[in-house]
């Protein structure tokens, strides 16, 4: 029998997670990052982008629930100096929330097509090399729309794995009065990287967990984190909490169990 063949990883930035997942995400791999408000999702990704910046790669941040300002302000209090990567070439923030007519980076319209394009286009503004790539977060993509998650993600992930890119793509659980959102990524991601959190004795904890990643013989286990100013997201351990205690309230999941088996028939998946 040969040898397995030997698989890149690139570096989360957190060493502690990377430990978790066999040395990193595999290069070129789609992750999806899901989770309830709150978490700790774009800190990880601020991570996962200044990481790559630090180690010479590129970056391209897509953020649409926070402006371009929002994220530089939020990496600078863990010490990642977005704003001269983007100075340097070498990072671009693309925002999808303020839709400045000045900048070029910006999205006019939230869909999968305008996604893909402006990727290409900053990617080719950046040049050659290897490039990390967060879409937060991918299910506003898809607002209007929640059947459809499922055939852009497939239909984005398709595009963007040509372009050398290692992706972190977002995705929240936003329980509106008669959907939820987030189901679709899951299943085309190469990876699912879940963030949870609970209120144990009046305190909020939170929570991260590997759920899948192809060809990773990653931890199993749910590990504790914080998120502290100066630093960012600190991982503390592995927790034997109940499953009770982190996951949704009855109620909220059966409404996301309701919407998936919508959204899958409507798909026709
Ligand atoms: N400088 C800081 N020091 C300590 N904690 C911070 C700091 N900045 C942010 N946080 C914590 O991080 C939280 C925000 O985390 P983050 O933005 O990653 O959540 P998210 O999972 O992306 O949520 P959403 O789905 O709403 O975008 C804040 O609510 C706060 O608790
Ligand atoms: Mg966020």
């Amino acid at each position: 029998m040969s040898n397995p063949i030997r698989v890149e990883r690139v570096s989360t930035g957190i060493p502690k997670i990377d430990e978790m997942l066999a040395g990193g995400i595999p290069r070129g791999f789609a992750v999806a990052v899901t989770g309830e408000p709150g978490t700790g999702k774009t800190v990880f990704c601020i991570h996962f982008i200044a990481e790559g910046l630090k180690r010479g790669e590129k970056g391209i941040f897509i953020t649409t629930e926070e402006s371009r300002s929002s994220i530089i302000v939020q990496a600078s209090q863990f010490g990642f100096d977005f704003r001269r990567g983007e100075e340097e070439r070498r990072l671009v923030i693309i925002d999808a929330l303020m839709r400045s007519e000045r900048s070029p980076w910006t999205l006019t319209a939230l869909n999968p097509e305008e996604l893909v394009e402006k990727v290409i286009e900053a990617k080719k503004y950046l040049g050659y090399g290897p490039t990390r790539l967060v879409v937060d977060s991918l299910s506003a993509f898809w607002l209007d729309a929640p059947a459809m998650a499922r055939r852009h993600s497939y239909f984005i992930k398709r595009v963007l794995t040509q372009w050398d890119l290692t992706i972190l793509m977002t995705s929240q659980y936003a329980i509106t009065t008669s959907e939820a959102f987030g189901f679709g990524v899951e299943h085309v991601a190469d990876g699912i990287i879940r963030f949870r959190r609970s209120v144990a004795g009046g305190v909020l904890r939170r929570f991260i967990m590997i759920e899948k990643m192809r060809w990773t013989p990653h931890d199993k286990r749910m590990y504790e984190i914080d998120i502290v100013d100066g630093k960012g997201l600190v991982v503390l351990g592995p927790t034997h909490l109940r499953k009770e205690d982190v996951t949704l309230p009855s109620r909220v999941a059966e409404r996301i169990i309701r919407a998936r088996e919508k959204s899958e028939r409507e798909v026709g998946i």
